[in-house]
């Protein structure tokens, strides 16, 4: 071997193995059930969705029995925006995520057009729309059995 190589071996496993972390890492978001975990996970801790379209218990916590099914605003502004809407809708597929093709909801999410507030205008990467668009369609909803106690949508 001579000086370049013990030079360069290192520098090109180093490459080769990044992108192979990288190739894996790219196929497993492209999985059903890997993508409805990044999508969970962007909804429920990240953009914390259900602060708004999640009902609340009479003790002001999210009803989880209900997740993400459509409630009334909490808060209004003493100076309403243009647009604003007292009722965050059912996203689940019992709802929206049920209603809207796969497109129409990736493109709501990455562009943030037909957002009315308070509903913000998210404009996600089409990875991350497509992530919380898998796991809103996911989600029984009203159709699942809980959470018909109350049609709240
Ligand atoms: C600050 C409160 C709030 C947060 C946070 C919020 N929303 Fe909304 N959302 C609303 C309100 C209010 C509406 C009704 C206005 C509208 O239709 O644009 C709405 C509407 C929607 C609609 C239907 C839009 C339409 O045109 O019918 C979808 C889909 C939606 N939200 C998804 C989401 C997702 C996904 C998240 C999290 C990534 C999220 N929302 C976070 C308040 C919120």
């Amino acid at each position: 071997m001579n000086r370049r190589w013990i030079v360069g071996l290192p520098l090109v496993i180093f490459l080769v193995l990044a992108m192979n972390g990288r190739v894996a890492r790219v196929e497993g978001q492209n999985q059903g059930p890997a993508l409805i975990k990044r999508g969970a996970y962007l909804v429920n801790q990240v953009a914390r969705c259900g602060d708004c379209h999640t009902p609340r218990t009479n003790k002001g916590k999210l009803d989880l029995t209900r997740h993400l099914q459509g409630a009334s605003m909490w808060f209004t502004p003493k100076i309403k925006p243009k647009g604003w809407e007292n009722r965050a809708p059912d996203i689940t597929a019992s709802g929206k995520a049920g209603k809207w093709n796969e497109e129409r909801m990736v493109k709501f999410l990455s562009t943030g057009q037909e957002s009315d507030p308070p509903m913000p205008r998210y404009k996600l990467s089409m990875d991350d729309a497509r992530a919380v668009t898998a796991y809103l369609r996911s989600l029984a909803g009203k159709k699942g059995g809980a959470g018909q106690k109350k049609d709240d949508d």
